[in-house]
């Protein structure tokens, strides 16, 4: 029978070495051994962003990206999109199975005591300027609930996770709305927990002049389907951010701060404006091609496509396309969506991005809704930070009970000067232009 394992020869030295294999994986720290000589500090892997490396082991999401299949905690995306809500996905999420009924009331109840928020929250809100971006307020005030909640700290004790856990997925959609309120001059709005998780969002965001908001259910069913599709993704840039910093045993609070920070930039959480942003410069189905032509010449890259893990069609695009349609019999078709539809038509026949695979990914269609239910894109962030609060405490809590790590403290691979020894300032050689400039360019 073949031997699960993996041999090396160093043709350094002609020695071989026998690795075991564990779930196709090799541990990096058995390379070690790899020496040429005694003294030296043994092999290492060199990885940049961490292409082909897996961090930890998990028991939340799986992801096939060449079949473009997404499953939380063995459930398809597709099946949880069709029959389940975001409060019970999240559930799945963060406790590992679907919850019985009296499970899931209890866990409805327990999440919506946590709506509101400390008073001095909102007074540290009204302190923002007046521009102030929605996702830079959500980073700090996710930050300073940490000096609101100093039990937090004890991360190894099971009950304050959870109690923590609840208060983040109840307390999110609270400061993300007061964010928005901010963001437009308008008066706060508390959270009305006889409504839905989405449907008090809505109200908290939307609510005017009138005493009892009345949430459009297909909007509010299109949001939860939002965040249900949302809700985790494993080992990306946000994630690894929470279970990096996380390891350092802080509390997670200050941690979730981190990974909202991440959330924040172009790359993670800002894509879906860049496709919005793009389809409104195309602006009309005939000049599709003329995009397409300076996609092909590498002059841009056509937002919405392509994907680090995702090889095949995204899954959740999937999904989106169809419900796009369901929110536009409320609000009026966007005009842009003629537009991603073509551009996908062409785009998918197109051997440049068939060779390539890429397709579309979930933030081709988000933005596209987000913004046919009145979002400004500022806010397109946020919508994805508040569900990814479950995937996030749910990676969070799976680290701090994993034995096996430890603080996350990568190796590298030095590439600087060798030891020299300290010059005084007036013995020090005047540097050439060019030497600057090279400086500079650091
Ligand atoms: C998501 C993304 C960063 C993944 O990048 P990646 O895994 O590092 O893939 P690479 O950058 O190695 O791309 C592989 C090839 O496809 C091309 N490519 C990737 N995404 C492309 C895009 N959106 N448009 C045009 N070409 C693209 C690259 O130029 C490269 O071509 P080459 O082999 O001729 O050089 C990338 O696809 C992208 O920038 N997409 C647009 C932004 C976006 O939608 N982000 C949201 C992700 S959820």
């Amino acid at each position: 029978m073949a031997k699960n394992t993996l041999t090396i020869t160093d043709n350094r030295t002609g020695k071989q070495y026998e690795l075991p294999i564990e779930n196709d994986t090799i541990r990096a720290g058995d390379l070690r051994q790899i020496k040429v000589s005694a003294d030296d500090f043994g092999m290492m892997t060199y990885d940049p962003a961490f292409t082909n490396t897996a961090s930890c082991k998990s028991k939340i999401t799986f992801i096939d990206g060449d079949r473009g299949i997404l499953r939380y905690r063995g459930y398809p995306i597709e099946e949880l999109a069709e029959h389940s809500n975001y409060l019970e996905t999240a559930y799945l999420v963060v406790k590992g199975e679907l919850p019985d009924r009296k499970r899931l009331q209890m866990w409805e109840h327990n999440v919506k005591v946590h709506t509101m928020v400390h008073e001095n929250i909102k007074k540290f809100m009204e302190g923002f300027r007046y521009d102030a971006h929605p996702m830079g307020m959500l980073v700090g005030t996710i930050g300073a609930l940490s000096t609101f909640y100093p039990d937090a700290a004890n991360i190894h004790d099971l009950e304050s996770r959870r109690l923590q856990t609840r208060r983040l997925i109840g307390k999110l959609p609270t400061l993300a709305a007061f964010a928005y309120r901010q963001s437009r001059g308008l008066p706060y709005i508390y959270p009305d927990n006889d409504l839905s998780y989405t449907g008090n969002f809505l109200s908290m965001l939307f609510r005017m002049t009138e005493l009892k908001y009345k949430p459009n259910p297909v909007l509010e069913r299109a949001l939860d389907l939002l965040f249900i599709l949302h809700a985790d993704h494993e080992q990306n840039c946000s994630t690894n951010a929470m279970r990096s910093v996380g390891s350092s045993q802080v509390d997670p609070y200050s941690a979730t701060a981190a990974a909202v920070a991440a959330l924040y930039g172009p790359l993670h959480g800002g894509a879906n404006e860049a496709v919005v942003r793009m389809l409104t410069e195309i602006g009309s189905v005939d000049r599709i091609p003329e995009l397409i032509k300076k996609v092909k010449a590498g002059e841009r890259r056509l937002m919405g496509f392509g994907h680090r893990v995702y090889k095949n069609y995204d899954p959740r695009a999937k999904i989106l396309k169809k419900a796009a349609y369901e929110v536009f019999e409320v609000t009026g078709a966007n005009p842009l969506i003629e537009i991603a539809l073509e551009l996908e038509r062409i785009a998918l026949q197109d051997d440049y991005f068939v060779s390539r695979k890429l397709y579309p990914n979930v933030d081709f269609y988000s933005g596209i809704i987000y913004q046919a239910m009145g979002f400004p894109t500022a806010m397109f962030p946020v919508l994805f930070a508040i569900p990814r609060t479950s995937g996030w405490m749910s990676q969070w809590a799976e680290m701090v009970r994993d034995e096996e790590q430890k603080i996350a403290r990568p190796r590298q691979v030095y590439i600087g000067e060798g030891p020299r020894s300290y010059i005084p300032i007036e013995k020090r050689p005047v540097p050439t232009m060019r030497e600057e400039a090279v400086a500079e360019e650091i």
